[in-house]
């Protein structure tokens, strides 16, 4: 029997999984996919904008929010694994993701591996490249940083880099709600994601063998991943569209929820009926 709602646990390989599921059993399902170090509901707005027209999934990645962290080393191929887990149970294919930074790491890889699953793929501020040696660096230095300083220091110094100057007057509960998913988080599962993110492998390879409508956001002033990144994907990515979200930063789908939503929705929509003329 399918459960509905926010915070439903599922125990799947002796872990918890934590996620929300709503709206009609017989709607399309998309899956939201969240950005480190953050967690599922950072995506409640756009559950909320979907939930009478889609199920929507959104679910905690292990050792975020509230899910288990297990003692496997983190790595992205392992958080693909624990998706697919997830659909096995609930017993969903044909599934449309959508996914923010991290997420679209886990994303473009389920896709690469498992195409079949999957109908459609909505990116935000991601990227489809390896960590530079100076990249992994600071990953390195950010794991000793949250080791002496804390996770609270790490959380402030996140927050510059996350969000646009703009938001630092317009969006403060936004701010206060990520800085407290971000402080939630144990050192243990913040130091080991760090480290999957800085041993993840490129995804730039695979793009032009995608299959399936993608639309791509990036937040205009974005400095994680910039529109640049965002373009490389758009050029080499087959079916895909590209939208700027303005007034945001990395967190677009949080910082200008009304603009994103839209596209989000638009692009459903017409996915939905099979119109892939995207404008
Ligand atoms: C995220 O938002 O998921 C992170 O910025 C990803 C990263 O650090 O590469």
């Amino acid at each position: 029997m399918r459960l509905t709602g926010r915070n439903i646990e599922l125990t799947i390989d002796n872990l918890i999984v934590n996620y929300d599921d709503e709206g009609d059993e017989k709607a399309p399902v998309i899956i939201f996919i969240h950005g480190f170090p953050l967690n599922k509901s950072m995506w409640d707005m756009q559950v909320d904008a979907l939930k009478d027209t889609y199920r929507v999934i959104a679910y905690d990645i292990r050792g975020h929010g509230n899910s288990d962290a297990g003692d496997a080393k983190f790595s992205i191929d392992l958080f693909v694994n624990d998706l697919i887990c997830l659909m096995e149970a609930l017993e969903l294919d044909n599934v449309m993701l959508c996914s923010l930074s991290m997420g679209g790491y886990i994303a473009l890889r389920a896709i690469e591996n498992y195409p079949e699953l999957f109908s459609a793929l909505i990116l935000s501020d991601t990227q489809c490249t390896a960590d530079t040696p100076e990249g992994i660096e600071k990953r390195l230095k950010a794991i000793e940083s949250i080791k002496e300083s804390g996770v609270e220091e790490y959380a402030d110094e996140s927050i510059k880099n996350l969000f646009a100057a703009e938001s630092f007057t317009t969006r403060i509960k936004e701010i206060a709600a990520v800085k407290n998913m971000i402080v939630e988080m144990s050192v243990e599962s913040l130091s080991n994601t760090l480290l999957a993110l800085s041993r993840r492998a490129e995804t730039y390879g695979k793009l032009q063998n995608i299959k399936m409508p993608v639309l791509i956001m990036v937040g205009s002033e974005d400095k994680i991943t910039p529109l640049s990144t965002a373009q490389v994907m758009h050029e080499r990515i087959p079916d895909s569209f590209l939208k700027v979200i303005a007034h945001a930063g990395h967190l677009a789908n949080l910082e200008n929820p009304s603009v994103f939503n839209h596209h989000l929705k638009k692009f459903l929509h017409r996915f939905a009926k099979k119109q892939f003329h995207y404008s």
